[in-house]
């Protein structure tokens, strides 16, 4: 669409929180609409540009800020950006919002430690427990909650269809993306 605005969704939450299974939602609609979009999710991300990354703090940070210096360059050509990694640290959050300024949208995925583990997706969970995954975010290493998000979506109250439509919602008021042939 002519008229796309560039913008940053960045997602944050925990493993399993729903950040990847929102962003396939969210492109579906966002696609129907005609809406240019890019996607860095974190575990492709991890496969080719951080891929020997590991999790340490460093590391971590040195991932998050690769995903924002893609983000920025596409969002500041008006390619709208949806990032879903699980930037656990608020200060490279921070670094990443300084460097899109009002492009930037931080989105965080609500879902507690219990449910996440319940939902266990990719076995991961299991595996920090008994040790054999070390350093894994929210069980042996930390998740700070966004302090001031643009956004909070529940996925413990709401299903994937309901958080993507608030997000269209959100964008469409911001005027991001124009306003809605409906859903
Ligand atoms: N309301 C919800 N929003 C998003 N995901 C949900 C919701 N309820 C249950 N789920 C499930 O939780 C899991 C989230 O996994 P995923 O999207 O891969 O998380 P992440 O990308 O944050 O690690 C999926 O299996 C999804 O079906
Ligand atoms: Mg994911």
């Amino acid at each position: 669409m002519a008229d796309d605005k560039g913008f940053c969704l960045w997602f944050t939450g925990l493993s399993g929180s729903g950040k990847s299974t929102i962003t396939t939602h969210l492109v579906k609609e966002l696609r129907k609409r005609g809406s240019k979009l890019e996607v860095l999710d974190g575990d492709v991300v991890r496969e080719n540009l951080s891929k020997g990354l590991g999790f340490s703090k460093e590391d971590r940070d040195t991932n998050i800020r690769r995903i924002a210096f893609v983000a920025d360059i596409l969002s500041r050509n008006e390619v709208p950006v949806i990032t879903a990694a699980i930037s656990p640290y608020q200060d490279i959050r921070d670094e990443a919002r300084q460097m899109m300024g009002d492009r930037f949208i931080e989105a965080y995925v609500k879902a507690s430690v219990e449910t996440c583990e319940e939902r266990d997706v990719k076995g991961l969970y299991a595996k920090a427990r008994s040790g054999e995954i070390k350093e894994f975010t929210g069980v042996s290493d930390p998740y700070e909650v966004p302090e001031n998000p643009e956004l909070v979506i529940d996925t413990e109250s709401q299903s994937p269809e309901e958080s993507a439509q608030q997000i269209l919602t959100y964008l469409e008021e911001r005027e991001f993306i124009p306003a809605g042939v409906a859903a």
